[in-house]
This record gives C-alpha cells, structure tokens and sequence, in this order.
C-alpha cells in the first residue's frame, strides 16, 4: 500500500523545517521586541479592530512575522539586513492607531497621522530607539498619502509586510482558504500572540 503523504519523509522533513523556522522567528521576536510585546500598548492592541476582520494586535504580529521572513530571505541572498530594528519597527508600526477614534477626527487623518504618533509610543516603550527605526515606523505608510518613501532596506521590508497583510486582514486574511497563499503565517503569528497572552496573564 502506497505510504499517505503525511506519512512521508518529505512531509517529515517539511514538517520540520517549519517547526524550526517558528521557533526561530519567535526567539528572534522574542530577543528584539520583549519590551514591546511585554507592553500594555500591544495587550489593548488585540482589542481595537483593524482592517475590518482584523486586530490592531493580530496584524501587528502578522507584520512582523512576514517582515522577519522576508529579511531571513534577503540574509541568504547575501543581503545585510538589520533584524532588530525590522522586529521594533513591525511591532510598534500601528501602535499609534490605538485609541483611533478619540484621537483622530477622521480616517484620513488617523492614516496621515498615526505613523508620528507609532514613533512617539515606540520612544516610550523602547530605551534608545535608533533613528533608522523610527523611519521605518513613519515611513511605513509609503506609497499612501503623502508618506514620504523608506529609506532603507528595512524600510521597505516592512512597509512590503505591512501592503501584503493589510491586503490579506481585508479579505479576511487567514480565514480565506483560496487566495493561493498557503497560511503559514497565520500559524506563526497565533503561536506569538498566544506567547503574548501567556507572558502577560501570569
Ligand atoms: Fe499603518
Ligand atoms: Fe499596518
């Protein structure tokens, strides 16, 4: 009888593979935005809607997942990328959205606005924030409005995440089964989020 593929030592060493790679974007989120994940910015972040179907906190760890890969991507292509700030950066992107509604008057002016102010909560949650990520942070809106455009690498890594998952959280992301893209994020960013929880509940 023909062995079934999840059987198989190729669904094994696949199986694997992903295992391994969950693990290390969680060390590697873990290592580089404790501070933040440990905030109470990011737990009432899991509270506010966003994009529709989504949270502010939900698409916050779908952003960093995707931005994390992405840079792993660019390190075996030889690529230098700068992970901790890419990690800082995804985390606190949105974080100035919180509180949308009584901080801005309208939608435009929360899209317009809420990059300077995610720059203002990462300053409070992280000590010595550099420079380049807060430019990720207020650049991340580029090309909407008139956000000027990244001007780095892990500029343009995040505000690519950001698109990307934006566009996912509006089709209802990781519930849509036939957008031809195979949900492994999702996973990784429930296995975060629940870190989270965990980490902020004991
Ligand atoms: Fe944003
Ligand atoms: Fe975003």
């Amino acid at each position: 009888m023909k062995t079934p593929y999840t059987n198989s030592k190729l669904h094994k060493k696949i199986e694997a593979k992903r295992e391994y790679l969950n693990q290390r974007i969680a060390d590697d989120v873990e290592r580089y935005g404790g501070e933040v994940i440990d905030s109470e910015e990011m737990r009432s972040a899991f509270e506010q809607t966003h994009h529709r179907w989504s949270t502010v906190g939900e698409h916050t760890i779908r952003v960093t997942v995707s931005s994390v890969m992405i840079c792993y991507v660019l390190k075996k292509l030889h690529i230098k990328v700068n992970v901790p700030a890419v990690v800082v950066a995804s985390l606190c992107h949105d974080l100035g959205m919180l509180g949308r509604y009584e901080k801005f008057s309208s939608g435009k002016e929360c899209s317009r606005e809420h990059p300077k102010e995610s720059v203002a909560v990462a300053r409070e949650l992280v000590s010595d924030l550099p420079e380049k990520t807060e430019d990720i942070i207020e650049r991340h809106m580029w090309p909407m409005g008139q956000a000027k455009a990244p001007n780095s690498i892990e500029g343009i890594v995040v505000s690519v995440a950001d698109k990307y998952n934006a566009v996912k959280d509006l089709v209802k992301g990781s519930e849509v089964n036939h957008t031809g893209v195979k949900n492994y994020v999702h996973e990784k960013g429930k296995k975060i989020q629940q870190h989270i929880h965990e980490k902020q509940l004991r």
